[in-house]
């Protein structure tokens, strides 16, 4: 990861800028975030890829400040709520590169789409269809998600292209072929291809391969039963990160051309037009370019483990509990003793599974008030944080060229009970 500190008398920088002096400033938890490794992920993606659309998707990482950088790159974006495209529409993100998906629209989101002239909905059940029919105006441009029975191998929790599971239709089952005549039926829909993600952190550049595969045969197939040619196909995001050092890397080179190789050979032997491609990704774009900080509260030696307790934890990190997500930790702005012990770091939340990182190897001397750094949290972090406990989220602070800019405030005990109405 590019962002990641490196150390000066025991403290790390990122940006330029110490992490001592970010704790102090801005206090703990707090994630940071490096401008300038999130742009760069955005070139790299689109020097790689120079004819493909690169759609952000905004899950992964969502604020005003993010989405300027995004805009700016040129990159295209992936919403999938109407509360998504509210921060994308409060900084005029342009219509025409927005993307909206997710299995549940409501008729709030469908509107909110559609007033906002996004460029494609992602339809993904057959009663979106209708009701998507009925609310918009013609020519109102839609993919379908296809769901085409690919393993991505990655957790459960977060593999998406099996077959039998809540995502868009299935190719095996013929459902996808049976969703292009019901969107073809809609006087108001103007079909423009298909779409497919197979899951997140997914490393397996042959998994996407073969969705690949698998959708151009769709495309085929559409020709001989509808006599269309679909101009688009979107292949999803998914592109996992190396959390931890030694983690495996996705080499985007490698993925980009075997990506455009299976495209081209599987056109060519269908005789088929080569579609406009988009890819999504996110955790890719911001993940390595974020570092949370904390600060120890308390060390605790338990019977056969040492217990670092923080001021944050599943609240601003859920990660860790929700699909076993290891992290390193590194603890910064003093010199520690050289010797280590493993130790389990955990968090201030009220369950025994609020835990940040097992079996890390930490300072002997690491005591309460030290602060420590947690590398490659950009992505599904501030956008998965919870009030739980009533504990406020952490800012977001991005760091350019050596200077701090607050982009999200930390959430106050008024936030916290601004929406209670006693
Ligand atoms: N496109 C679609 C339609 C998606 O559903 C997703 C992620 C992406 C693109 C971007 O995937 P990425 O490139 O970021 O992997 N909370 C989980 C990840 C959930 C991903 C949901 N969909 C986590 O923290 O690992």
């Amino acid at each position: 990861p590019r962002s990641t500190a490196h150390g000066v008398d025991g403290d790390l920088l990122l940006g330029g800028v110490p992490l001592t002096q970010f704790a102090a400033r801005f206090g703990t938890p707090c994630y940071l975030l490096d401008e300038l490794t999130v742009r760069q992920h955005c070139r790299d993606y689109r020097s790689a890829l120079p004819d493909v659309e690169i759609a952000y998707a905004g899950k992964s990482m969502i604020s005003r400040g993010v989405l300027r950088w995004i805009a700016e790159e040129g990159l295209s974006l992936d919403v999938c709520s109407a509360g998504e495209l509210a921060v994308a529409r409060s900084i005029g993100f342009p219509a025409a590169r927005i993307l909206f998906h997710g299995n549940v629209k409501t008729p709030e989101d469908l509107k909110a789409a559609i007033g906002y002239g996004v460029d494609r909905i992602v339809v993904d059940s057959l009663d979106e269809i209708e009701q998507l029919g009925s609310l918009a105006r013609y020519p109102q441009n839609v993919l379908i998600r296809v769901t085409p029975g690919v393993d991505g191998h990655t957790h459960k929790a977060i593999a998406t292209g099996v077959e039998d599971q809540k995502f868009g239709f299935s190719l095996a089952s013929g459902a996808a072929l049976a969703a292009v005549g019901r969107v073809l039926a809609q006087p108001s829909l103007r079909l423009v291809g298909l779409h497919c993600h197979i899951g997140s952190q997914v490393s397996r550049v042959a998994s996407f391969e073969e969705a690949t595969r698998r959708m151009i045969g769709l495309l085929a197939a559409l020709q001989i039963k509808y006599g269309i040619t679909l101009p688009q196909l979107d292949l999803g995001g998914g592109h996992a990160v190396p959390y931890r050092p030694g983690d495996p890397d996705f080499d985007l080179r490698g993925y980009a051309d075997r990506l455009l190789r299976a495209v081209n050979y599987e056109c060519s032997s269908y005789r088929l037009p080569l579609p406009r491609l988009t890819i999504e990704p996110g955790r890719a774009i911001v993940a390595s370019a974020g570092v949370t900080l904390y600060r120890v509260i308390t060390v605790k030696h338990g019977l056969s483990r040492t217990f670092v307790a923080v001021d944050g934890g599943m609240s601003d990190n859920p990660r860790p509990s929700l699909y076993g997500a290891r992290y390193s930790v590194r603890p910064f702005g003093r010199r520690f003793s050289p010797a280590t012990r493993p130790c389990t770091v955990v968090g201030r939340h009220c369950e025994a599974g609020d835990l940040l990182a097992e079996d890390v190897a930490l300072p002997v001397d690491l005591r309460c008030g030290d602060l420590l750094a947690v590398p490659c949290t950009g992505a599904y972090h501030h956008s998965l944080a919870s009030n739980y406990n009533m504990v406020g989220r952490p800012p977001v602070v991005s760091v350019r060229d050596g200077n701090a800019r607050l982009l999200v405030r930390r959430e106050t005990e008024d936030d916290l009970l601004a929406r209670d109405l006693g």
